[in-house]
């Protein structure tokens, strides 16, 4: 597999949101997470869904267990170099490629002590330059999970974060307990949730101007004062965000807000900028 390089960044659209092909032309791409790769009950829950929200598109499957992804390294050089990834870079360039490409990506982990996988919190660790110079911009996002019991809830909110923090948008989550799926009682309750998701996902989809959250805009303003603040640590971000008019926006693309959304998040913004530089930052006991 190639070494991914800056090149290998597809200029972001203005309003990717605009860009979205008909849902029939659509190529919907799974990013299985599971170590037991085709075997793994949250795929098969996720071709499923995949299956029931897009039946015209292209399916594609990455299994991350199947790629050879290196352990991550601990290093934070590629947020530095950006342009020049290399080292613990190399391997990620299909994966990345094939979300480039995807219309859709279909995120399905099982829950792994109350989070994600540790395959795919790996991949989230070696995409860490991703949350600096986000180019997913707009590009809808499904969440998928499988627990014997419980933790999709916190899966979700973690994953959720994390894919917005590159861009995407999550327009669906599909959460099940795996030690139901035999019973018919819980499977026509998972059917009927397929089906409304069905509606809720191509809805979302459509939307132009997608609804955006208090937590997200706060986010968004806390990356901001990241790049703001490492200016000089870091001028690729700070270059990548202010061509993309980030330094003044409301987010990273085009959105409908609570209207005091934006302006709570400016104050938090504020207030974070002011302990840093005030140097009234405390340990975290
Ligand atoms: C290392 C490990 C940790 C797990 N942690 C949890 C957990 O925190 N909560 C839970 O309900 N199930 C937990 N499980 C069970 C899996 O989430 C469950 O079997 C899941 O459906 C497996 O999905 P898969 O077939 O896609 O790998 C764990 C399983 C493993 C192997």
């Amino acid at each position: 597999m190639p070494a991914r390089t800056g090149c290998d960044r597809l200029d972001t659209p203005e309003n990717p949101v605009d860009q979205l092909p008909a849902r029939g032309a659509m190529r919907v791409l799974i990013l299985s997470a599971s170590p037991l790769a085709s075997q793994s009950v949250t795929f098969h829950l996720a071709e499923r869904l995949a299956g029931s929200l897009f039946p015209q598109a292209e399916r594609e499957v990455i299994h991350l267990h199947e790629v050879n992804l290196p352990a991550c390294d601990g290093q934070l050089d590629v947020i530095k170099e950006g342009e020049n990834l290399t080292g613990a870079m190399s391997g990620l360039g299909a994966v990345y490629s094939a979300m480039r490409r995807a219309d859709v990506v279909v995120f399905a982990s099982p829950v792994h002590n109350f989070t994600v996988s540790a395959l795919l919190k790996n991949f989230i660790d070696l995409m860490v330059f991703e949350s600096h110079r986000p180019s997913f911009i707009g590009k809808p996002a499904v969440l998928v999970a499988t627990a014997m019991g419980a933790g999709q809830d916190r899966l979700f909110a973690y994953l959720r974060d994390v894919v917005h923090s590159w861009g995407f948008r999550v327009v669906g989550c599909l959460g099940a307990a795996a030690s139901m799926l035999d019973e018919p009682w819980y499977e026509a309750r998972l059917q009927g949730a397929i089906g409304q998701l069905a509606g809720r996902v191509a809805t979302r989809i459509a939307d132009q101007r997608p609804r955006v959250g208090l937590r997200d805009v706060v986010a968004f303003n806390i990356w901001r004062l990241v790049v703001e603040i490492n200016r000089e640590n870091t001028p690729i971000d700070h270059e990548y965000w202010s061509r993309r008019g980030w330094l003044s926006a409301h987010y990273y693309y085009p959105c409908r807000t609570w209207p005091p959304a934006r302006w709570i998040a400016r104050l938090i913004a504020t207030a974070v900028r002011h302990q840093i530089i005030g140097r009234k930052l405390k340990p975290v006991t």
